[in-house]
């Protein structure tokens, strides 16, 4: 399905969020991995977050759910089951490497699947650590589909990781749930800490120098999960807020976990007006209402430390640059070569068919803002955060922007191109 958007006069009401995807993958996976049963309040109906919940009933948990509310029968650690086909990722890359992990321990073997978009990402940094670890990984052309042999009996390590990646770490950890011994994951550069903090791990030193510990006998209990907002999905209307004029726009209910939410002061860096209200604790995360209004926006350039706490954002990024004087320099972010598509040459081709003015790195791009954006057709290329990033730039080009395959944007948002239309004033 395409979605056509046309400029905006300006954009004025409230957002309401789907569920944290990140957040919600784990709650369910620690739910299942937990002796007993527990319940997650608003768990997203987006197709990622569904996708964990279908791998693990095929892994013989019993999961139900009704408006957002999921329950989850914990089987505990060694109570999965052998599944009797592969296990369907869908598009979801935090399923199918965060499972691998829980997997890689167990007395069965399994088949991790996904996509055509999952089946072409990088496997071979979680299977090299689980092969230390002493679980088989059989993977194809280092991709999915993955064949595990899970090993009972794994052998605790200690792992830098050579790329600064959330999923590579929780993978790990979450082997490390099953292994002799302790098992140790330095991270040199800090990315999204939600496996620690909601699995309550050990973590020692700084933020350039984090040592975070799991062992077998760490203790994971039942509980009552409530999924915060997700912010990742709030940074389109942040951004879309900010650059229509006249805009104001309220987003209650955001999950502002500080490993996430590095476009806040990005953007104000940028001179955008975003105020956060309400600050409080929701089921062991920070949350609060945001309020953005329309700024004159000026570029600036991003730092290497602060690109994992907003590597999604970044597509939606460099549309706020295309509004801003300046040239905003968004660099050291090759790993957006390797997510659901490589998002440096999608964006950099959907900008510049709208016609803005962009410059093409290996580790990501520049934009050069004031230059006036025109409609025209551009791809999704199957990844739902392109498609969103260019629905909010076909607010502020002249005519007609075409999203095609706009839908996938149900990978993480369902509504999202409702609730754009709706903000319309
Ligand atoms: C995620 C980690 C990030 C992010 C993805 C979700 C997670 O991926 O891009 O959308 O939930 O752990 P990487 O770990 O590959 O950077």
């Amino acid at each position: 399905m395409n979605e056509t958007i046309r400029p905006a006069a300006s954009l004025k009401g409230t957002v309401a969020l789907p569920g944290d995807k990140s957040v919600a993958h784990r709650t369910a996976l620690f739910a299942a991995l937990a002796d007993g049963p527990s319940t997650i309040r608003n768990y997203p109906a987006s197709a990622d977050p569904q996708s964990t919940l279908g791998c693990l009933r095929q892994l013989g948990v019993t999961v139900t759910q009704a408006a957002g509310l999921v329950h989850v029968e914990g089987r505990g650690r060694g109570g999965w089951r052998p599944p009797a086909a592969p296990l369907d990722c869908g598009n979801s890359g935090t399923t199918m490497r965060l499972l691998a992990g829980v997997l890689a321990g167990q007395p069965f073997p399994s088949t991790l699947v996904g996509d055509a978009s999952l089946s072409r990402r990088p496997m071979a940094r979680i299977a090299d650590p689980l092969r230390e670890m002493g679980a088989q990984i059989e993977l194809t052309d280092g991709h999915a589909p993955i064949r595990i042999h899970g090993n009972p009996a794994l052998r605790g390590m200690t792992y830098r990781l050579p790329v600064p990646s959330a999923q590579v770490k929780s993978c790990v950890l979450l082997a490390g749930l099953f292994a002799d011994g302790e098992t140790v994951v330095i991270e040199t550069v800090a990315s999204r800490d939600h496996t620690e903090r909601m699995l309550g791990l050990p973590v020692v030193g700084p933020a350039q120098q984090r040592h975070i510990t799991a062992t077998r006998d760490h203790r994971i209990l039942p509980r009552q999960w409530v999924v915060p907002g997700d912010f990742s999905a709030a940074a389109f209307f942040l951004v879309a807020g900010s650059i229509v004029p006249g805009s104001e726009l309220w987003v209650p209910g955001v999950g502002l976990n500080p490993s996430r939410t590095a476009l806040l002061e990005v953007l104000r860096e940028m001179g955008a007006d975003l105020t956060v209200e309400n600050a409080r604790a929701e089921g062991g995360e920070p949350v609060g209402d945001l309020r953005v209004r329309a700024a004159r926006l000026r570029s600036m350039t991003l730092d290497a430390a602060v690109v994992p706490n907003l590597i999604d954002e970044i597509p939606v990024l460099a549309v706020a640059a295309t509004q801003a004087e300046g040239t905003t320099v968004l660099r050291h972010a090759e790993e957006l070569r390797v997510k659901e598509t490589d998002r440096i040459a999608a964006m950099v081709t959907n900008l510049r068919a709208l016609g803005a003015e962009v410059e093409a790195f290996d580790d990501g791009l520049a934009v050069t803002g004031g230059v006036p954006l025109r409609g025209a057709t551009v791809e999704a290329f199957d990844d739902h955060r392109i498609a969103m990033a260019m629905g909010v730039a076909g607010l502020v080009a002249d005519g007609a922007t075409t999203i095609r395959d706009a839908d996938t944007a149900s990978v993480s948002f369902p509504d999202f191109w409702t609730q754009l239309e709706a903000l319309r004033v």
